[in-house]
């Protein structure tokens, strides 16, 4: 600065101090109303708008991709350029050269001018820096692949339990039966999965083991993981809503209580009622399991197979071993079947009126 600048400088400064406005509480004042005015904007847009939650942390999900605030893209994207080590010296080098930079600037930019035009070295570089950081902002985006999307599978329990149903048939159903009936390993030729949907399964099995287990699979056993964080292809809310599916498979005592009176039928069928009976309430353990090498899977394993056989005798169900056990009648060949829940009391009646008709294939 020379005098005649100077002197016209603090000439206009007098001027400007004489006729201007004051800090306080002007400038407060202005200050405040617009503070005010984005507060109430913010509070607006936090009630009216607002912003989705992301689903709860969860560390066990690889699949998820932290990203920064958009704000702090720019860094993030900077970092990408300073691999390994090199990171950390960046972190503090850039951030010590800002600090550096910022207080320096008062000694090395000396210039009186106020308009951008006549500041032409700060304005090339704040205009650098500017780009820099959107080109970065830019950069980061585009770079990074999107979130995977957390695609809606409901909120109500129906829905989930389609979801889950549509997802458990592409990856489940080939192992594990389209019923969770059990199927043959196909890498163990002749070994056969249990079912997942007998009611001793669903009982001791809580929905966490059953996610578990489907998230990192038993490959022991000769279940791969299946979870993204193993090396599978479903998301921590897609196993969940498969476990939903599965669970739903589990008929309550209460659900199974209010079902329909089989007592009233007069000529049960095997096909039609029996079957079905064992099917859930026995096949668990006697079908690829064969306790007490008794077997249910069709007519003719239920008619003769077991360490006991027959333990059916055609038209005469009180003598039969099967009732009895049915009854929880300690009998040579064992105590209550199934074990853990008996059969509802019309059940009972059904089994034991097919058998005293003559324990037909009809
Ligand atoms: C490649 C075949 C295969 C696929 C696909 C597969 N599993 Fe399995 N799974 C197995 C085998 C084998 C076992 C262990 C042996 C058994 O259950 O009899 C097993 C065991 C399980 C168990 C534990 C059973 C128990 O008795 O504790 C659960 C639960 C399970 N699988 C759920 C699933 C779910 C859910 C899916 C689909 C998302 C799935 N599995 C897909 C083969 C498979
Ligand atoms: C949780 C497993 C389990 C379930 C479910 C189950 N059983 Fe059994 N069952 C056994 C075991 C174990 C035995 C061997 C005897 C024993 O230890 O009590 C057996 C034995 C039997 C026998 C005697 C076979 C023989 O000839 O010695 C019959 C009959 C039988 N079960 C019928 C049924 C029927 C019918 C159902 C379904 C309504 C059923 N069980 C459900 C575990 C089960």
């Amino acid at each position: 600065m020379n005098e005649a600048e100077k002197k016209d400088y603090l000439e206009r400064y007098k001027k400007k101090k004489q006729n201007g406005e004051y800090f306080w509480p002007d400038t407060i004042a202005k200050d405040a109303v617009v503070s005010l005015g984005i507060f109430v904007l913010l509070i607006c847009l936090a009630v009216f708008v607002g912003v989705p939650n992301e689903p709860p942390a969860n560390p066990s999900d690889a699949s998820y991709i932290p990203r920064p605030e958009w704000y702090f893209l720019w860094a993030f994207q900077l970092l990408k350029y300073f691999p390994g080590k090199l990171e950390g010296i960046a972190i503090l080098g850039l951030g010590a050269a800002i600090v550096v930079g910022l207080f320096g600037l008062p000694f090395f930019d000396r210039n009186p001018k106020r308009h951008p035009l006549n500041r032409l070295v700060a304005t090339t570089v704040m205009t650098l820096i500017v780009v820099g950081l959107v080109f970065l902002t830019i950069q980061a985006v585009v770079s990074t692949p999107p979130q995977v999307e957390a695609i809606d599978l409901g909120a109500d329990l129906a829905s989930r339990v389609e979801a889950g149903g549509t997802l458990y048939q592409e990856h489940c159903a080939e192992c594990h039966g389209a019923d969770g009936e059990g199927a043959e390993i196909t890498s163990s030729p002749g070994d056969f999965t249990d079912p997942l949907n007998s009611e001793d399964f669903l009982i001791t099995r809580s929905r966490d083991t059953i996610f578990q287990v489907t998230n990192y699979g038993q490959p022991g056993l000769g279940m791969q993981a299946l979870g993204l964080a193993y090396g599978g292809q479903l998301t921590d809310q897609e196993i969940r809503v498969i476990v939903d599916f599965i669970e739903a498979w589990y008929v309550s005592p209460e659900e199974e209580a209010a079902g329909p009176d089989l007592a009233l039928i007069e000529t049960p069928s095997y096909a039609q009622h029996v079957q079905p009976i064992l099917d859930k309430r026995c096949a668990s353990c006697h079908s690829r399991r064969l306790k007490g090498n008794y077997s249910v899977v069709d007519y003719n394993a239920v008619m003769t197979s077991g360490d006991n056989a027959p333990v059916i005798i055609a038209g005469d169900a009180a003598n039969s071993i099967l009732v009895q056990m049915l009854h929880g009648i300690k009998t040579d060949a064992g105590g209550q079947m199934p074990p853990a829940r008996a059969l509802r009391a019309d059940q009972i009646q059904l089994i034991e009126r097919w058998i005293d008709q003559g324990a037909q294939n009809n």
